[in-house]
Parts: structure tokens; C-alpha cells; sequence
């Protein structure tokens, strides 16, 4: 489908997941976020224009990279940022989740981020709301702004996304980031590959464009970004791994297995990393090649783009 030049570049009043999107909206958050890029690396960052708007930002589950980068976005923006922190909302004293919604509402938030541990909780918050709603991860379905602020990454370090071979290694069955990034990094035309021991590697990889690997050195082969994931324990149920030494031993990225890749390969992870279980501190520090901390700088231009973008019509700009 072809862009309709009299609509807006996107045109949806919340940001659930990347499933759907198409190229061309994906890329105008990107290219929106630019300008937020070298806004951020000025001593005066204050921009101003959600001055007035209310920013909600509930988080029902940890977080350090998300939450603080939606807070110092919002803040940046001009935004009244207030934060609903994991352990502390009243869900802990029975209420449910859309009692916490209908009153989070009712204090007339101009938008509201929204983390939790179940999927699909964020979509069923956004029916009950009136304002815009961001998804900053829910269970293991999608974490948006995340493959948003990878992409960005990427296309600024490589130049482009279409064509580039990209291997997302680790936990793949629990991971959210890794299925944003499928649908993200197939819709710009990237090659993709999952890399994952069979009991981490979910059935629907292929469905979502992605080829399969279940042995490290073959997926890594020829790559131009190696993403790695960390083992999620806190959704697993049971062991799907022998140990983590073991698994080091198969899937952690080290300067020898990395031998594989392309001569300029890329290594992403987005955090929280585990030195020694998924990553060798030698890669993860290796400042050539790594592209962690530039991640978490991305991170900020891609939620005050997402956070200027969605509320336009609020501010009467269409
Ligand atoms: N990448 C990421 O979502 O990190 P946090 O859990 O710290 O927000």
C-alpha cells in the first residue's frame, strides 16, 4: 500500500507494536527522532512544546533503561512527567488492572507509557483510556520503542537497514524485543535470523520472516549486526538450559565466535546485560564494535519522537 500524501506520516493514536506498522511509518518515527539526536547532545536540551500535557508513565514491572528514557524524554519535551512505579500502585491490594486505568484516566493524562508483565495488558488499557498510549513492553508480545530505537541504531551506524544481515541470538521464546525487532527489521527489508537453542526458539520465527538457527557459528556467519538477548528467568517456568556456564559454552558471544561475522559487524544488547551468560565483557566493551551505550542515547530521540508525534492532534497540530 502507498502512502496517502494528505494523511499524517502516522496516523494511529497509540503506539502498541511494531506488527502492522508499515515501512513508511516506521521510518517517519525514525527520521522524526533524528532531530531529538543532536538536540540531546546540546548543553540546553529543553524543547518546550508538551508544555502543559501530562505524562503518565505506569510501570508494573522494573525497568531502568525504559523508564528513565520515557522520564527524561517527557521532561525534555516541556511535559508534567509522573511516574507510577513497579511495586507501588494499588493492583498490589487487589484492584484490577482496569479499575487502575479508569483512574488514571480520570486525572485527564494527555498520554500515559505503559509497562506490564502480561501481554496484551497494554492494548486493553488503551481501549479504556482518552488519551495516547505507548506500549514500553507488555509480556512477551512487543517492546516498540525498543526495535524503534535499535533501528535507529543501526541505520546510523550502517547507513540503511535494507539488505543488512542481522542475527538476534539468545532467548527468543521469552523475549519481546526480539519479536518487535522481527517485525521491524523484516519491514525495512533487513535478512533476519534467529539464533537460539531449540528450547528458546519459538515455532512462529519463520512466520514473522525470521530463518532459523539453532547453532551459534551458522547464524552468525557473515552477519552485519549481531543483536544478544539475555535468558528471561523471570518468565520462564523450569529450566530451558543445562546452566548458564553451559550455555556460555554454546550461545555467549566472545571475540572468537564473533570471528564468524562480517569484518564490520555491529554488537547490540538491550540491556539489562548478564557479563558472562549471553556476552563476554571483552564484546560488550569492545567500543569499536559495540553499540550498547549509543542504544540507551537512541533511546530518548526515539521516545520524545514517539512522545511529539502522538500527541499532535491533542496539541492541535493534526
Ligand atoms: N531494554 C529494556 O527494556 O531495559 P529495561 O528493562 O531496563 O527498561
Amino acid at each position: 500500500m502507498t502512502r496517502d500524501p494528505e494523511a499524517p506520516a502516522f496516523p494511529h493514536p497509540h503506539l502498541l507494536g511494531i506488527e502492522g506498522l508499515y515501512p513508511w511509518e516506521i521510518s517517519c518515527l525514525l527520521d522524526e527522532a533524528e532531530q531529538w539526536v543532536e538536540a540531546g547532545r546540546r548543553a540546553r536540551k529543553h524543547d518546550g512544546r508538551l508544555a502543559g500535557l501530562t505524562q503518565i508513565n505506569a510501570f508494573f514491572e522494573n525497568s531502568t533503561r525504559t523508564l528513565l528514557s520515557f522520564e527524561i524524554a517527557g521532561k525534555r519535551l516541556g511535559a508534567d512527567v509522573v511516574n507510577l512505579a513497579a511495586g507501588s500502585s494499588s493492583l498490589k491490594k487487589g484492584e484490577t488492572l482496569l479499575d487502575t486505568a479508569l483512574t488514571l484516566n480520570a486525572m485527564r493524562p494527555d498520554v500515559i507509557v505503559i509497562r506490564h508483565e502480561s501481554s496484551g495488558a497494554v492494548a486493553l488499557i488503551a481501549e479504556k483510556v482518552d488519551c495516547p498510549v505507548l506500549n514500553a513492553g507488555d509480556g512477551r508480545h512487543e517492546h516498540p520503542t525498543q526495535a524503534l530505537l535499535d533501528a535507529l541504531t543501526i541505520r546510523r551506524r550502517k547507513g540503511r537497514i535494507e539488505g543488512l544481515r542481522v542475527a538476534i541470538c539468545g532467548d527468543i521464546l521469552h523475549s519481546r524485543v526480539a519479536r518487535s525487532n522481527f517485525h521491524l527489521l523484516t519491514a525495512l527489508g533487513a535478512e533476519v535470523r534467529a539464533v537460539a537453542p531449540p528450547t528458546l526458539m519459538p515455532a512462529f520465527v519463520e512466520r514473522l520472516g525470521a530463518t532459523a538457527y539453532t547453532d551459534m557459528a551458522a547464524g552468525l556467519e557473515g552477519a552485519d549486526v549481531v543483536m544478544m538477548l539475555r535468558l528471561q528467568l523471570e518468565r520462564m517456568e523450569g529450566a530451558y538450559v543445562p546452566s548458564t556456564r553451559e550455555y556460555f559454552r554454546a550461545f555467549g558471544l566472545t571475540r572468537e565466535r564473533l570471528r564468524a561475522a562480517g569484518p564490520d559487524v555491529l554488537v547490540m544488547h538491550p540491556g539489562p546485560m548478564n557479563r558472562g551468560v549471553e556476552i563476554d565483557s571483552a564484546v560488550a566493551d569492545d567500543i569499536q564494535r559495540s553499540a550498547i551505550t549509543e542504544q540507551v542515547e537512541m533511546g530518548v530521540a526515539v521516545r520524545m519522537a514517539c512522545l511529539d508525534v502522538l500527541t499532535r492532534a491533542r496539541r492541535g497540530e493534526g
